[in-house]
């Protein structure tokens, strides 16, 4: 799964530009046999045809970013956030557009910490007039924080591990899938960072029974973090509650279950802020029962999140188990 990360976080991808992501995870989906197809607002989706039950899963392919809005005289860009950024990761971070392009973000006179806002910030391309730069990039252009990925120990430090992650961990399911007959859609969501908006589509298309998302959370575990009941190392997390969604309970009390039964470690989660494809699945035509396996992640949104890789594998574990349960679809 390393190397498969790996890639994936080399692959450029923010919200609304998710193609060379996307080609990507369809080169890794190519040899698994599965239907593949792309739908108008550009989710990837891998199918298994089944009877007896729809089953969802999702993963966004989508990464924060950020977008040129202005150019100087002098060559330096402002930009809008695309997703949610915070000043305090951007001051100082290196960037890259599509082609290649590398930026790097500065700020204008600081006299407080409170005063850095994305609006004192700019991007220096190496530009020295606005001609040149625009020979470069346009109004638009959306750039990525430059990809790193580092392998130590049981620890992995890299950028958008929100969500490559996630979606390595579909990837590692889908080569090793469990002998199922029910319908399976795996999807490969656009736009999460902006607003859950590629999954909402997506599970209208698919019209699923059960749907899942898989995708990181926070952690209490570093300095003076705000508390919160999950650590790196310690398993993956079941979602109980986030802003976007409650899990349904059949749903979180059968992830409880394989996880118990099967011995593998799991963390209960409530996320104070923050959301997930599940949360735009649930609210779908009639309701889709929905829950989450989440990778514990430190440092999210910022150019170098941390996971540990035993969390990966485990809750791949999960995910494979929970697909082999037999209670999965009880009212059809
Ligand atoms: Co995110
Ligand atoms: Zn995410």
């Amino acid at each position: 799964m390393k190397n498969i990360l790996q890639r994936l976080i080399y692959a450029f991808g923010p919200s609304g530009k998710e193609e060379e992501i996307r080609s990507v995870l369809k080169e890794e989906l190519a040899v698994t046999g599965l239907q593949l197809k792309t739908d108008a607002l550009g989710n990837l989706i891998a199918t298994k045809p089944g009877q007896g039950g729809r089953l969802m899963l999702a993963a966004h392919m989508d990464e924060i970013g950020l977008l040129v809005t202005h150019i100087d005289d002098k060559g330096f860009l402002r930009f809008a956030p695309i997703g949610g950024q915070d000043p305090r990761n951007l001051l100082g971070s290196r960037v890259v557009f599509a082609d290649g392009t590398m930026g790097t973000i500065g700020a204008e006179t600081i006299k407080e910490a409170k005063d850095l806002k994305i609006d004192k910030l700019f991007l220096d391309i190496g530009a020295a007039t606005s001609a040149q730069a625009e020979e470069i990039v346009q109004i638009g252009s959306p750039a990525v924080f430059a990809p790193h990925f580092s392998h130590q120990g049981d620890r992995i430090i890299g950028k958008s591990l929100d969500n490559r992650a996630g979606c390595a961990l579909l990837l590692a399911v889908i080569r090793d899938l469990p002998p199922v007959d029910y319908h399976l859609d795996f999807v490969f969501t656009v736009q999460e960072e902006v607003g859950l908006r590629g999954a909402r589509t997506a599970a209208y298309h698919l019209h699923p029974d059960l749907a899942l998302a898989v995708d990181v959370t926070r952690t209490g575990d570093t300095p003076e973090s705000p508390p919160m009941a999950v650590e790196l190392g310690k398993g993956p997390a079941i979602k109980i509650k986030d802003t976007s969604l409650i899990s349904h309970p059949r749903v979180r009390d059968l992830l409880k279950e394989t996880a118990h039964s099967r011995g593998i470690p799991f963390q209960l989660e409530v996320l104070a802020r923050g959301g997930t494809d599940a949360g735009s699945i649930h609210l779908s035509r009639e309701g889709v029962p929905s829950g989450v396996i989440s990778i514990p992640t430190r440092y999210v949104h910022s150019p170098a999140e941390v996971i540990d890789y035993r969390d990966l594998t485990n809750a791949a574990s999960l995910l494979s188990a929970f697909m082999q349960q037999e209670q999965l679809f009880p009212d059809l």
